[in-house]
């Protein structure tokens, strides 16, 4: 490892442990420790995590100043912006500051949620990309989360850092993010040596539902591991469900209620349509013959034939035709 690697991490580090002592110990602090508090997180969990808050006033430039650090690697560090005379400001400012950890639970990036949304800024904000912060290879949570994704045998791949917070303090630990993309080779292949099961559990509202149609087309071809996914209801987020429903609402249906992608899509289809009409009827046993072609599996293959007729009243032979005819043209 070279020296300038460990530099910066001993400053992420220590911002780590500033922007946690300010959200827990100060006036500064006190807001967004209350915000955390509204949304459910204790004071365990926040430790746990060492979520911490960067106030609006500049404090850590001064921090690392008076530390003697060099200016060069407090440029290269991605913790401060560069102001159009050069001088440094700290990136983060009113916000809550979730840390991103490697595989070694050291802190590599941070990203900021703003305390209350506004139009001019965005809701997150991530680190740049470093010397030790690569975003195509770090999964928020992975660290913590990989003992028990092996002894579950399953991970739960998440949309956002406050999912698997909620998850995590309904006693679902085997849960990661991205860091707000869909995932990349070099993260499939991260998973793929833990576990050979992945289920999605993003949020239950539109984009959410297609985000999870989107993300099980990308990941089919690019991974062994069989997809599966946990379906959030009424357009709920997991964080939300959690709020809502309670902690052991969330465990039973994140442990015992899975679907596999096929099953997804047959719920997935019924969105926007209104299946008391032929059209949409026809309409929706296209789609669904469609994504049928792509199944290798001929018994699963002929289960969902079978549920089709019996639900639409159609005859069998006719959507295996159909079916054949989807399966010839896609190859
Ligand atoms: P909360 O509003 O805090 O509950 O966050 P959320 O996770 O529910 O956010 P949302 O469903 O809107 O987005 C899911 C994920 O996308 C977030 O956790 C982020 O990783 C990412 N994301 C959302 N908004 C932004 C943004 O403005 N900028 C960036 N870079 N990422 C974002
Ligand atoms: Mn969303
Ligand atoms: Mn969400
Ligand atoms: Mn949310
Ligand atoms: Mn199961």
């Amino acid at each position: 490892e070279s020296s300038e690697t460990t530099q910066l991490k001993q400053l992420y580090a220590d911002a780590t442990e500033l922007f946690h002592h300010i959200l827990i110990n100060t006036a500064m602090g006190e807001e967004a420790l209350q915000y955390l508090h509204k949304r459910g997180l204790s004071d365990d969990m926040i430790t746990e995590f060492k979520l911490g808050f960067a106030p609006q006033k500049e404090l850590l430039l001064p921090f690392f100043q008076e530390k003697k650090v060099k200016q060069e690697l407090l440029r290269k560090s991605g913790l401060f912006s560069e102001t159009a005379t050069g001088d440094l400001r700290g990136r983060f400012r009113g916000r809550v500051l979730f840390p991103i950890r490697d595989m070694q639970g050291k802190t590599v990036a941070f990203s900021g949620r703003l305390l209350a949304q506004n139009q001019k800024q965005p809701k997150y904000l991530n680190s740049p990309e470093t010397a030790i912060f690569n975003k195509r290879k770090v999964l928020f949570n992975f660290d913590k989360a990989k003992t028990e994704i092996r002894q579950k045998q399953f991970v739960i791949l998440f949309e956002g850092f406050m999912d698997v917070l909620a998850a995590y303090r309904a006693g679902i630990k085997n849960g990661v993010a991205s860091m707000g993309t869909s995932l990349t080779n070099e993260q499939i292949y991260l998973l793929e040596r833990t576990t050979s099961k992945m289920y999605l559990c993003y949020d239950g509202d539109s984009p959410g539902q297609t985000a999870t149609a989107r993300a099980l087309s990308l990941l089919e071809p690019l991974t062994k591991m069989t997809l599966g996914v946990i379906r959030m209801p009424e357009a709920l987020d997991p964080d939300e469900y959690v709020r809502k429903y309670g902690e052991a609402a969330f465990k039973e249906l994140a442990q015992n209620t899975h679907e596999t992608g096929l099953a997804f899509y047959l719920h997935y289809y019924e969105q926007g349509r209104n299946l008391a009409n032929e059209d949409d009827q026809l309409a929706y046993i296209a789609d669904v013959l469609k994504q049928l072609a792509g199944v290798t599996s001929p018994i699963e293959r002929d289960l969902y034939l079978n549920q089709l007729a019996k639900r639409f009243g159609v005859d069998k032979d006719s959507l295996a035709a159909q079916l054949n005819d989807f399966m010839r043209k896609s190859g």
